[in-house]
C-alpha cells in the first residue's frame, strides 16, 4: 500500500500532464498559451482548436483528476487522504512543473477529483454551472461560481453543523482541502473577473477570437 506521500506524489504528477497543451500542438496549431486567453484548458482548446479537440481536452483533464482518486478510494483511503489527493491532482495541474510551473485553473481536474472521492458533491457545483453558463454564456463565470459552491454544498451536507448530513445519512468531510481547491481556481480566475468586471469577457457559442 503506498504511503501518503507517494499517493500525493502520484496525483500530483497525474494532474500536471497538460493534455490541452499536447492536443493543440499535436493537431498542429501551435502553442494553445498564444492564443486566445492563454489558458490550457478545454474551453481555450476549443477556442484555438476547435469543439472536439476541446471535448477530448474536457475529457482528459477530468480523467487524470479521476483516476488517482477512483484508485486511492478502491484501496481503502480514507477521506481525509482523499481530500488531500483531489487537492493534489488539481495543483498538479495548475502548477505543472513542465511548464515551469504555469499551468490551468484547474475547472475539469476538479471536477474529476470530485467525481471520484463523492459525485453527489457535484450537485449544487454543477447547478450553478450550468445556470451561470446558460444564462451569461460565460465558462469562467460558471466555473468562479461553481467553485464556490464547493465548500457550501460540503458545508450543508457534511460540515461541522451538517444540517443535512444526517438526512442524506453521510458522515464528515475533511472541509479544508475542499475549501483550499475551490479557493485555488477562483485565484486562477483572477484575469476572467477583472474581464468579467470589464464587460470584456469572451463567450461560448458565437464568442469571437479576440474577445478571449
Ligand atoms: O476552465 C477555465 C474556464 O473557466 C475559463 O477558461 O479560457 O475562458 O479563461 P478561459
Amino acid at each position: 500500500v503506498p504511503s501518503p506521500v507517494l499517493w500525493c506524489l502520484a496525483a500530483f504528477l497525474c494532474g500536471s500532464i497538460p493534455f490541452g497543451l499536447l492536443l493543440v500542438k499535436l493537431a498542429g496549431k501551435g502553442d494553445v498559451r498564444a492564443h486566445g486567453s492563454g489558458n490550457i484548458g478545454a474551453t481555450n482548446v476549443s477556442r484555438v482548436g476547435g469543439k472536439a479537440l476541446g471535448a477530448v481536452t474536457l475529457l482528459l483533464d477530468i480523467a487524470k483528476g479521476f483516476l488517482p482518486v477512483f484508485l486511492a478510494k478502491k484501496a481503502g483511503v480514507g477521506v481525509d487522504l482523499l481530500a488531500l489527493l483531489a487537492l493534489a491532482a488539481v495543483l498538479g495541474h495548475v502548477f505543472t512543473p513542465w511548464l515551469k510551473f504555469q499551468g490551468g485553473k484547474g475547472v475539469a481536474t476538479a471536477l474529476g477529483v470530485i467525481l471520484a472521492a463523492d459525485a453527489s458533491m457535484m450537485l449544487l457545483p454543477m447547478g450553478t454551472f450550468l445556470l451561470a453558463l446558460w444564462l451569461t454564456r460565460h465558462v469562467s463565470l460558471g466555473s468562479i461560481l461553481a467553485a464556490a459552491m464547493v465548500p457550501v454544498q460540503l458545508f450543508l451536507t457534511r460540515g461541522p453543523h451538517r444540517p443535512l448530513a444526517e438526512l442524506l445519512g453521510q458522515g464528515p468531510a475533511p472541509v479544508l482541502p475542499w475549501a483550499a481547491l475551490a479557493i485555488l481556481v477562483i485565484w486562477k480566475h483572477r484575469e476572467n473577473i477583472l474581464r468579467l468586471q470589464a464587460g470584456t469577457e469572451s463567450k461560448l457559442w458565437g464568442a469571437k477570437k479576440e474577445d478571449a
